[in-house]
């Protein structure tokens, strides 16, 4: 018997603080060895040339989740992980939303239903509170938590999730007493109804009066009144897809108060603009619709605050937010009432298989970041954030043999024909990029090969985490 179940050979390690040539030996789906010359392997991996990456964790995806009526999201939990894993992934984070009215329990184990065996990676999964009844905050999340379900997303925002401050402050609290992590979605629910009052009636109706519907004023007061009850509450919380200068000082602000504010942001905001939503260079008015999502990407000028946090440590994280509708279809983005309104355009982009590369490319390739930072970023925050760590998010003995091997060189167009996710369209469309996954691997099994998902369905499993002490 072979010492090791696979062997990869000669490539250059990376974590989020070293970079080093060393071979892997990986046995039962863990990394059992590091050293110079590991060759007794039942198979071998030649990664020279090429790094060897922590597999990329997208902590804020949207797979399968219920959209308003007559609307379906594009990709189920098979399509999701099989683009994720395509693009470097190995483990994603998606949530299992609590509709209003309905138990969150019952809403969290249909959820985890759809999943298994139905996933290429592993996936953790949040929770959505949309509506925090006695039964819920006394029973139903403190046992959800307990199995495993440790991190939840409330809304700001939302007519089918938006919860009211005293609400916030209730769910906050009962984190911090269960020690659950709390993820924000930070934009201010009256003031967008009101702008989306006001242009409708003067006749802005586009999918640009979405952007115009939730300026920089909207996220930074949501942003500032989510930290004041954070702080209230004496609760971390993470604020999910920032993607203003004005939202980061916020931040910044609660920061040099003392309080532990998370942040993320993503790859929209690093590379499209409010402008796409115009739909410019297309004689299809609904064009811009393909870059709705919230918060809306911002003016050019913004980018590069956004990049400026990446690179002082304001964000932990880039994630996808990946929310799929697919453009040319009467459930998507095309629905009858998303034509007469930006209100009724369903919100969110697909991003699942193209967010490695973009942030590789215009962040190390590019010179902005460090090879070390991208994994911090695009893997072992997102672990640490979540408790996944020590089992994933970075390259050590007993860790989970999730990597991706990745060619620094290779350049790449990317192009719809060629992504794997549910959506018909992505909003990179001859976005190039340098620096492409090769190979990955989830839990020593080789997942996805140069663009092919060779994984058996059903090799992901839905994990389980436990709270922090
Ligand atoms: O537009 C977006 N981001 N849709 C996904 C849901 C959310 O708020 O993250
Ligand atoms: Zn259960
Ligand atoms: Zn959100
Ligand atoms: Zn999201």
């Amino acid at each position: 018997m072979p010492e090791f179940d696979l062997a990869v050979r000669g490539g250059t390690l990376v974590t989020a603080t070293d970079t080093f040539p060393a071979d892997l030996g990986i046995r039962d789906g863990r990394i059992a060895a590091i050293g110079a010359r590991i060759t007794d392997a039942a198979r071998t991996l030649d990664a020279s040339g090429l790094l060897v990456l922590p597999g990329g964790i997208d902590s804020h995806v949207h797979i399968a989740q219920a959209s308003g009526p007559g609307i379906v999201m594009a990709d189920d939990f098979a399509s999701a992980t099989r683009a994720a894993a395509a693009g470097g992934n190995t483990c994603v984070m998606p949530f299992a939303l609590q509709p209003r009215g309905a138990s969150l329990r019952e809403a969290t184990h249909a959820y985890r239903a759809l999943a298994e065996g139905q996933c290429h990676i592993d996936v953790a999964i949040h929770l959505i509170v949309s509506d925090p009844t006695p039964a819920v905050l006394g029973q139903e999340l403190p046992a959800l938590i307990a199995e495993g379900y440790t991190s939840f997303k409330v809304f700001m925002t939302y007519d089918d999730l938006v919860l009211n401050d005293r609400q916030i402050l209730d769910v906050f609290d009962l984190a911090r007493r269960e020690g659950a992590r709390v993820m924000v979605h930070a934009e201010g629910y009256d003031a967008i109804r009101y702008m989306t009052e006001k242009l409708e009636k003067a006749g802005e109706t586009r999918p640009f009066g979405h952007a115009l519907s939730r300026p920089q004023v909207v996220e930074r007061e949501a942003a500032h009144r989510a930290i004041s009850h954070a702080e209230l509450v004496d609760l971390p919380i993470v604020i999910v897809h920032v993607s203003g200068e004005q939202a980061m000082e916020q931040i910044a602000w609660g920061r040099e108060r003392g309080l532990k504010i998370h942040a993320e942001t993503c790859p929209q905001y690093l590379t499209l603009t409010a402008d796409h939503m115009k739909g410019l260079g297309s004689d299809d008015p609904m064009e811009g619709a393909k870059y709705v999502c919230s918060p809306p990407p911002r003016e050019a000028a913004n980018q590069a605050a956004i990049w400026r946090g990446i690179q002082t440590g304001l964000f932990d994280v880039v994630s996808s937010d990946h929310c799929p509708f697919r453009y040319d279809d009467p459930a998507g983005k095309l629905n009858p009432k998303g034509r007469t309104s930006f209100r009724w355009v369903p919100n969110g982009i697909p991003g699942i298989e193209t967010r490695l590369p973009i942030l590789f490319s215009e962040g190390v390739s590019a010179g902005r970041i460090s090879l070390n930072r991208f994994v911090e970023l695009t893997a072992t925050n997102h672990a640490k954030l979540y408790g996944l760590y020590p089992r994933k998010g970075s390259i050590g003995i007993g860790f989970d043999a999730d990597l991706t091997l990745w060619d620094p060189n290779r350049r790449e167009t990317i192009r719809q024909a060629n992504l794997h996710h549910g959506a018909d369209y992505t909003p990179w469309e001859g976005f190039s990029v340098t620096g492409w996954p090769v190979t990955t691997i989830a839990r020593g099994a080789i997942v996805a090969e140069n663009g092919r998902v060779v994984g058996p369905l059903g090799h992901g499993q839905v994990i389980d985490r436990a709270v922090s002490p």
